[in-house]
């Protein structure tokens, strides 16, 4: 990490992306050490998870430390007390914080006041943890990962930006198709530019478009965590962004289809796709993981 936190991906250089993709591998061969024993995490959780919450708390104990999960009505994050002192109090007693929040600028704001490393569990713009599982992913399956083509199909949320800027540092070209209205945000196509070093972003209206040759097809939830309300009229504006078994057919012959999970089966992806061959989707899940040890093992300056 460039400062002490992981909010964004940008807040790492692609040879610090790269240093975490090898540290998970050995450590995926290696599996169990005591680099982090007397080390604390703490889980501070506004919303629900599942494989962020478990490899998280996996990955402290098989680095011999410990995970506490924080639920946002044992905290009251804003509400019962301040996020300054939140940040100020936990600092005191944990090496390490990992934070999931509806509001991007709840997470800078722990980092802003917690003395201690401050990781970004997801919030509604970004969900660096999972971009970078998904590069070890599509490294792993690869071989390589300058030059591929990365097809993403449906909503501009935290994880297409997440994705974008990590394929733009890490040299992938980045082609989505989304309903005009749902788009990836502007500043987020100007941050991955700035960060390129020749990967290409391309916007198109239709998925077969974006999907034509690509090497890997991408989608996430139309509907996010905190949007529940808006979601028959998701369903409506996204309805022709589904990924099919026809859609992949446009792909490279050896595409790999990927998606962070949970996964709303016949919405965003046709339940075949979901459990067929090209389907990569456990082992991502698999190498949040591997990436967070990694991620843990920087924050604390051990690697
Ligand atoms: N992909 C992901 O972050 O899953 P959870 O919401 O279950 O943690
Ligand atoms: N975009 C989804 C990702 C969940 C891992 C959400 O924010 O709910």
């Amino acid at each position: 990490m460039k400062g002490k936190d992981l909010l964004s991906i940008c807040d790492l250089s692609a040879e610090r992306a790269r240093d975490l993709f090898t540290a998970a591998i050995q450590m995926k061969r290696a599996g169990l050490s005591s680099s982090l024993k007397g080390k604390s995490l703490a889980l501070l959780f506004e919303k629900p998870s599942l494989r962020t919450r478990v490899s998280f708390d996996v990955a402290m104990h098989q680095l011999g430390g410990h995970c506490l999960y924080l639920s946002p009505a044992e905290i009251g994050l804003g509400t019962r007390e301040s996020i300054p002192d939140v940040g100020r109090t936990l600092s005191r007693y944990v090496d390490v914080l990992a934070a999931r929040t509806f509001a991007h600028a709840t997470v800078e704001a722990l980092a802003e006041h917690c003395s201690v490393p401050v990781i970004n569990a997801l919030s509604d713009h970004e969900h660096p943890c999972q971009a970078l599982a998904d590069l070890l992913t599509m490294y792993e399956h690869k071989a390589r990962l300058e030059g591929l083509d990365l097809a993403y199909i449906g909503d501009g949320n935290n994880v297409a930006n997440s994705l974008l800027l990590a394929c733009m540092l890490l040299g992938v070209n980045f082609r989505a198709a989304s309903p005009p209205a749902y788009a990836v945000p502007d500043d987020i196509r100007e941050r991955g530019k700035a960060i390129s070093r020749g990967a290409r972003i391309t916007i198109v209206d239709r998925p077969e478009e974006a999907v034509e040759g690509a090497d890997v097809v991408y989608t996430d939830v139309w509907t996010s965590m905190g949007q529940e309300d808006e979601a028959e009229k998701r369903r409506a504006a996204f309805r022709s962004y589904q990924v099919t078994p026809a859609l992949l057919s446009k792909a490279a012959r050896d595409v790999i289809f990927m998606h962070p999970l949970p996964a709303h089966r016949g919405e965003e992806v046709e339940e075949t796709v979901v459990d067929s061959s090209c389907s990569v989707v456990f082992d991502q899940a698999e190498n949040r993981l591997h990436i967070q040890k990694a991620i843990l093992l920087k924050a604390l300056g051990q690697s």
